[in-house]
């Protein structure tokens, strides 16, 4: 196989920490709670773990405002918690990536207490503080400026008030979070994972932003206006190419930028000669509607944007977006995920995603998401898709023994970890055999893609490499469709009963089905650059 670092050939498995397993009993999962459940990733047959943000945080956004970028906040352990938790990740072969928030810290950080303490105080101009408002939107709903009486000034914050925007313009801000990776990475962490990446840097002039033309009553308030000067301005390739200029002073560590721009302006965070984000996350399929048509569209788009030397990777749900299982239904998240698992490059699994998790209705109540208090009703909460995982079939589901800080999903007396090991037929056994044949196949990672085509609602798409040949198909339609009887040797199959023969002896392939089929070795002439090396180098 050609020579590919661990974060090209792996697979990533983001663990939401407080739904994934509790062990103190107070109903909101900790970094133990991973620990135990290390040996079930194993198995799955993931190569790391990314985590999102157990910092220090009075959690105002669940972590993602951060109080101490080097501690580690009680209700998730203590630092020696962490230390044999990665320890036992390295023991087993896996690798662990931090969730690392550089655009904002919390606004009981000590850089923003000493911020808004006076106008003169040295840290003053870490964060952005002006005499009058623009009209730029917090991601959060209303205004992005929050007055501050004490010094009479706004400051700005991309989401929550309690979550300050750094200014990294100020070199001392650059060094400060810097720093901060270092740390972790002298600990052993092998990379990060870049929480929006793409909105670091702002409009040094503060102009304001262009009323979005196709804005409608309805929809989140950040969309009345069109994001043009406060994200993806030109000079936070500069600040990426700074973090992976970090990154690169330890061996083998892993870059990866959370960023939502269509593929042009996606593809420059690789950067200049690939010096930025090594994976760029890529969230086509998050944002395409599922047709074979638009998929195919979106697979090519994307396949044919990558600059050379780039490596693709892809993603069907994280902690912000509805879960595929209740964006396509429980039996399309099937056909998902053989096609996650037949793209080439990273792959990037969500908590849940492999037994079929769907998005949790969460009666209003219960709400933690601020995105939902602030904007109720419009759709924008991500609590559905951030409930508990469930383990098995007790009361509690194996996440806890108290109240856990979500509601668990009706279904999981029936939809669990340990009913879908004994079943031979669950999407687990299925995604387990899908990671396991990528490992066997290398063509499904580093092969070419070929010949994406779509038709009545089938999907399918070669991968040629590696001396083999891949063909896979994927009926979306809700009919099922003829296929040639001498299709190939069949490696794999969203369910064993995929292929049936119709009367006139030909085969057919079912509703909502899909097959991964080796095509005989000499109908594939190779020209002996067996991988994406052809292309890519
Ligand atoms: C990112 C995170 C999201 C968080 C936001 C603010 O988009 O993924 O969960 O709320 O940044 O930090």
């Amino acid at each position: 196989m050609q020579e590919t670092a661990w974060w090209q050939r792996g697979i990533i498995y983001e663990v939401y920490p407080r739904s994934f397993q509790d062990s103190n009993g107070d109903g909101v999962g900790d970094l133990n709670g991973i620990l135990q459940r290390l040996d079930y990733l194993v198995k799955l047959g993931v190569d790391a773990l990314w985590i999102s943000p157990f910092y220090s945080s009075p959690m105002a956004d669940f972590g993602y405002d951060v109080a101490d970028y080097c501690g580690i906040d009680p209700l998730f352990g203590a630092m020696q918690d962490f230390d044999r938790l990665l320890q036992e990740i390295h023991n087993r072969g896996l690798k662990l990536i931090l969730d690392l928030v550089p655009n904002h810290t919390s606004d009981q950080h000590p850089w923003f207490l000493e911020s808004r303490s006076s106008r003169e105080n040295s840290k003053r101009d870490w964060y952005l503080w002006r005499d009058e408002a623009n009209n730029w939107q917090s991601n959060f709903g209303g205004p992005g400026w929050e007055w501050d009486d004490f010094t009479g000034q706004y400051y700005y914050h991309s989401f929550l008030k309690q979550q300050p925007d750094l200014n990294w313009r100020n070199r001392l801000v650059r060094t400060a979070i810097f720093q901060a990776m270092r740390f972790w990475l002298a600990r052993g962490v092998d990379g990060f994972r870049v929480d929006v990446i793409w909105l670091m840097i702002k409009d040094d002039q503060f102009r304001d932003n262009p009323p979005n033309p196709s804005f409608r009553p309805g929809q989140p308030s950040s969309h009345r206006f069109l994001p043009v000067f406060n994200s993806d301005r030109p000079q936070v390739h500069e600040v990426v190419s700074e973090m992976r200029a970090v990154i690169d002073d330890y061996r083998d560590r892993v870059l990866i930028g959370e960023i939502y721009l269509p593929i042009p302006q996606l593809m420059a965070y690789y950067g200049k000669d690939l010096g930025g984000t090594q994976l760029p996350f890529n969230f086509q399929l998050l944002q395409t509607a599922w047709t074979a048509e638009a998929l195919a569209r979106a697979i090519s788009e994307y396949d044919d944007a990558l600059p050379a030397g780039a490596w693709p990777n892809w993603v069907l749900g994280n902690h912000d977006n509805a879960r595929i299982a209740t964006r396509v239904g429980s039996h399309q998240a099937r056909l998902a995920a053989m096609l996650l698992l037949s793209l080439p490059g990273t792959i990037t699994l969500y908590y849940g995603e492999e037994i079929g998790m769907t998005n949790v209705p969460i009666p209003p109540d219960l709400v933690q998401d601020p995105a939902e208090k602030n904007e109720p009703g419009i759709g924008v909460g991500r609590d559905p898709e951030r409930t508990p995982m469930p383990w098995d079939s007790s009361p509690l589901a194996g996440f806890t023994t108290g109240r856990p800080w979500l509601p668990l999903g009706e279904d999981h007396a029936s939809l669990n970890v340990e009913k879908s090991d004994q079943d031979p037929e669950s999407i687990l056994h299925l995604y387990r055999t899908l990671i396991a044949l990528r490992r066997r196949h290398s063509v499904l990672v580093t092969g070419e893609l070929h010949s994406i085509a779509a038709a009545n609602n089938v999907l399918s798409y070669e991968r040629r490499g590696e001396g083999e040949r891949l063909r896979v198909l994927l009926n979306l339609g809700d009919a099922p469709i003829p296929i040639p009887s001498a299709i190939g040797e069949i490696l794999a199959a969203t369910s064993p009963c995929c292929l049936s023969e119709r009367p006139n002896g030909l085969m057919q392939l079912g509703a909502a089905m899909g097959l991964i089929v080796r095509l005989p070795a000499e109908k594939y002439a190779t020209n002996g650059t067996s991988s994406r090396e052809g292309r890519f180098s």
